[in-house]
């Protein structure tokens, strides 16, 4: 009994984890609001709908033209690029995006519908004019007119087009793209051997001497809050306030919300004005103990003082979090 308690303690501060406590890692299945249920044809309809550049003001652009597939649709540029030219943000990860409460760097749409912006009252890419410019109404005509879509649309909603049927639709798509078979979770559903012993050195200091998992924390490697962790201020913004533009509480200034990190070992940027281009920066940004010189830094940011055995430890573990089957989604043929 004593011994075994010894155990838990050390396997406690060390961070180890007693073998059974990896179920704490599990994704849990995608929570689905009872305005919009999952079926077959509306996810294929989805599908498309983030392919088409039909959704933009004269056709310029579609989702995937800010989020690249290949990448678990994070930004292929450090700053996404709309109508409006260069935005202040990096255009995050969908991946996974179907679990956070909310939506956006600063959290300002409450679901994956309100953040397409085809929902009356709420802007978002399809709608707003530095991004894709659209006009719902417009383009919910269009989609009427053609009799493929008309079909789809019927078939996965007994109704026409519009802008709700749109929002939803593509919303239900993106509650697909999960990570779930990623080497770590494979690895947490009893797969011992789904990843390196250089990962699993990584997971230790991701739970221990990392601190990580204070905010990126089980089972989904987020806490669905808001941070700032003094990322460097760069792009066309003078000064980024994040999640302070939406509740106007000065203790908000410079937060940003907690990214899943599921599939960031492919991205080609990160943080949310793509500050950073590589694992390793993102890293070394930790171990220095982030910009100690900001002020409104959160405090469970400290210096770390890595090694470089224990950062290639730490990014190993990204990279374990790679699903890949989620970066080959393919264009669709469109109706
Ligand atoms: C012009 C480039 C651009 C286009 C086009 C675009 N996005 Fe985005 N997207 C961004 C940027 C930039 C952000 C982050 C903006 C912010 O946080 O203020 C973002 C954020 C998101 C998020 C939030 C993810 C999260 O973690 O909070 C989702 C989901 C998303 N986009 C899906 C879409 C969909 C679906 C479409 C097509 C209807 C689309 N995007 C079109 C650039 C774009
Ligand atoms: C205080 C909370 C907190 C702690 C502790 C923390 N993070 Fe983060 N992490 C965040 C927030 C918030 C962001 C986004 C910040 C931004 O964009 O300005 C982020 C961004 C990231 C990103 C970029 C992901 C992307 O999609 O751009 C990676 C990778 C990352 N963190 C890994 C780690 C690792 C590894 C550790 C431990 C060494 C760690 N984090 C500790 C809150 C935290």
């Amino acid at each position: 009994m004593k011994k075994t308690l010894l155990f838990l303690a050390l396997a406690g501060s060390f961070g180890i984890g007693h073998a059974d406590d990896l179920s704490i890692w599990k994704l849990p299945p995608v929570p689905v609001p009872k305005d919009n249920p999952m079926n077959a044809a509306k996810v294929e309809l989805g599908h498309e709908l983030l392919f088409d550049f039909r959704l933009s003001k004269n056709d310029s652009m579609n989702c995937a033209s800010c989020h690249l597939p290949a990448t678990g649709g994070a930004g292929p540029t450090p700053r996404a690029f709309g109508h409006g030219g260069e935005l202040g943000r990096w255009a995050p990860s969908w991946v996974n995006s179907g679990y956070y409460t909310s939506l956006f760097w600063d959290g300002r749409a409450d679901s994956l519908e309100q953040q397409t912006g085809a929902m009356p009252g709420h802007m978002g890419p399809i709608s707003a004019p530095g991004e894709m410019a659209g006009d719902v109404k417009e383009i919910v005509d269009r989609l009427n007119s053609i009799p493929g879509y008309r079909r789809q649309f019927q078939k996965a909603f007994g109704e026409d087009a519009s802008g709700p049927n749109i929002a939803k639709a593509i919303a239900a798509y993106e509650r697909t793209l999960n990570a779930v078979n990623s080497p770590f979770q494979r690895y947490v559903n009893g797969d011992r051997s789904a990843i390196s012993a250089s990962a699993k050195r990584g997971f230790a200091i991701f739970q221990g001497k990392g601190q990580c998992m204070s905010c990126h924390m089980p089972p989904l490697l987020t806490d669905n809050g808001f941070h700032n962790i003094g990322v460097p201020q760069v792009g066309p913004l003078k000064e980024d306030l994040g999640r302070y533009d939406v509740t106007k509480n000065p203790a908000d200034k410079g937060k940003f919300k907690t990214p899943s990190l599921y599939n960031s070992g492919t991205f080609a940027f990160y943080m949310h004005d793509g500050a950073f281009s590589s694992l390793l920066e993102v890293v070394d940004h930790y171990s220095k103990g982030g910009n100690p010189a900001d002020k409104n830094q959160d405090p469970l940011i400290t210096k770390l003082d890595l090694t470089g055995k224990e950062k290639l430890d730490l990014i190993a573990f990204l990279n374990s979090l790679t699903d890949e089957s989620v970066d080959k989604i393919h264009e669709p043929k469109l109706p």
